[in-house]
């Protein structure tokens, strides 16, 4: 059982030629809502590729609640650890996309409520975890909490970094697991990549967008390359990414096959518009390896 503990989003999408001006209006193309979220999106993505995924999170008491958990059961992730803030509004990202370019601002709303005492409420359900995937979109009490009780219960953590701020040194004697992007990896580290994954052996895995994701094996430099893609819409492609490591991580691969893996899941989630639209099958990861196109 792979315990995904974070965020749940509904998605605001507007898709617009160019990117407004301070103080200017435009008219946008399109407008779209969609289930998103990091943590949700992670859940989704591993649970697609077949593995046996539960979510911990909260949900506003208003429509986009019902239809975000709605959403988490169609994609099989299980729900008991999934909660109603009654009063409190589901978290919103409103994302404005331009080409392949996007701007996202985050309302957290109810993800806010997912406290330490929540934790406790669900500590026999993150029990039953080989991994606990988390994202930081929830309160920073929450994840140093969630990383004390997974310690206590040698459950091995994979925390995806994003957004990167309210990051703790501490955290990475706590976890298994680190995968920023670039920015983010450069926020926590410094611009010495190459010296933080030489402090941080097979446990810092630095994702690089199309290019792929890099990590230190202890006595060289590994870079996973990315593969060849057409990309639609990048929203949410390091969460399939996170998602589809996860997936590899508990089904035993070893580091680069489940990098490798990771890339290829990565690469076809872009090709679709939406965070989790994209999201493939183990077959559709399956075949992109085999294809060996890579960028
Ligand atoms: O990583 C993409 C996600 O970030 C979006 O789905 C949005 O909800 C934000 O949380």
């Amino acid at each position: 059982m792979i315990t995904v503990i974070g965020s749940i989003n509904m998605d605001l999408v507007v898709q617009t030629d160019d990117f407004p001006q301070q103080g200017e209006t435009t008219l946008g193309e399109l407008f779209t809502t969609v289930p998103g979220g990091k943590g949700a999106n992670q859940a989704v993505a591993a649970s697609r590729l077949g593995a046996n995924v539960q979510m911990v999170g909260n949900i506003g008491s208003d429509a986009f609640g019902q239809e975000l958990l709605k959403n988490l059961a169609v994609n099989e992730v299980e729900i008991g650890g999934v909660k109603e803030s009654v009063g409190s509004v589901s978290g919103i990202a409103n994302i404005l996309l331009s080409g392949q370019d996007n701007r996202i601002i985050v309302v957290p709303g109810a993800n806010y409520a997912l406290t330490p005492s929540r934790i406790d409420e669900v500590k026999s359900l993150i029990a039953l975890s080989k991994l606990v995937v988390l994202q930081m979109e929830i309160p920073v009490k929450t994840i140093e909490y969630v990383l004390q009780v997974c310690e206590e219960l040698a459950i091995p953590v994979l925390l995806n970094p994003a957004p990167a701020s309210g990051f703790d040194q501490q955290f990475m004697s706590k976890v298994a697991y680190l995968t920023p992007n670039e920015t983010e990896c450069a926020k926590i580290f410094g611009s010495n990549m190459e010296r933080a994954l030489e402090a941080h052996p097979n446990q810092l895995i630095v994702t690089l967008g199309s290019a792929g994701a890099r990590y230190f094996d202890g006595e060289k430099h590994v870079i996973v390359k990315g593969f060849k893609t057409k990309a639609i819409d990048t929203t949410g492609a390091g969460d399939t990414f996170n998602g589809a490591l996860a997936y590899g991580i508990v089904e035993g691969f070893t580091l680069h096959e489940a990098v490798e893996f990771a890339n290829a899941a990565g690469s076809l989630a872009v090709e679709k518009f939406g965070a989790q639209n994209g999201m493939p099958s183990c077959k559709e990861v399956q075949e992109r390896l085999r294809d060996k196109r890579f960028k």
